[in-house]
């Protein structure tokens, strides 16, 4: 089974509710767990940055369900690649909320201060992505 990582963006659709994001996270950890999928979810500005880890298999499978989620929109693949070994094995699905994804932090990876993915290279989200593990705790997840 080929280890691989996968990272999109997405922008949130009409009438997503603060509800939705507990109900997602709920979803997410339970399915991956049972996958061994891990990985972490960013939410800032109406946008998702989310990363997925885990074998060939089972990460297509999620990123097709995830396609077809009608929760969200202008999903838009950032990169994927084969990996030699995970960098969120402590996260089914960790979350990174907005106040995490500081103006320093958005100008260290992109060309201005505010968190827009879709203006990111993969490579740089993936860096972002290592440096918020520091900020989000592994218990409870
Ligand atoms: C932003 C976002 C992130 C999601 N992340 C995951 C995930 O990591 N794993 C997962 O199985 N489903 C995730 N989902 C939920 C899936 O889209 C889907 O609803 C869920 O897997 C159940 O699929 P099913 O109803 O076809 O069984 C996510 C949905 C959204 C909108």
């Amino acid at each position: 089974m080929y280890l691989v990582r996968l990272i999109y963006v997405s922008k949130i659709a009409n009438g997503f509710g603060a509800d939705d994001i507990e109900h997602i996270l709920d979803t997410a950890r339970t399915k991956n767990k049972a996958d061994n999928i891990t990985g972490l979810l960013c939410f800032g500005s109406d946008i998702f940055l989310q990363c997925l880890e885990g074998s060939r298999a089972k990460v297509n499978a999620a990123y097709h369900r995830i396609l077809n989620d009608s929760r969200h929109e202008d999903i838009v693949m950032l990169d994927y690649q084969e990996i030699i070994e995970r960098e969120f094995s402590e996260w089914s699905m960790g979350y990174v909320p907005e106040s995490s994804l500081t103006a320093p932090l958005n100008l260290k990876y992109s060309g201005n201060n505010v968190f827009d993915p879709y203006k990111m290279t993969g490579e740089s989200t993936q860096r972002l992505l290592i440096e918020l593990k520091s900020t989000i705790p592994t218990i409870g997840d």
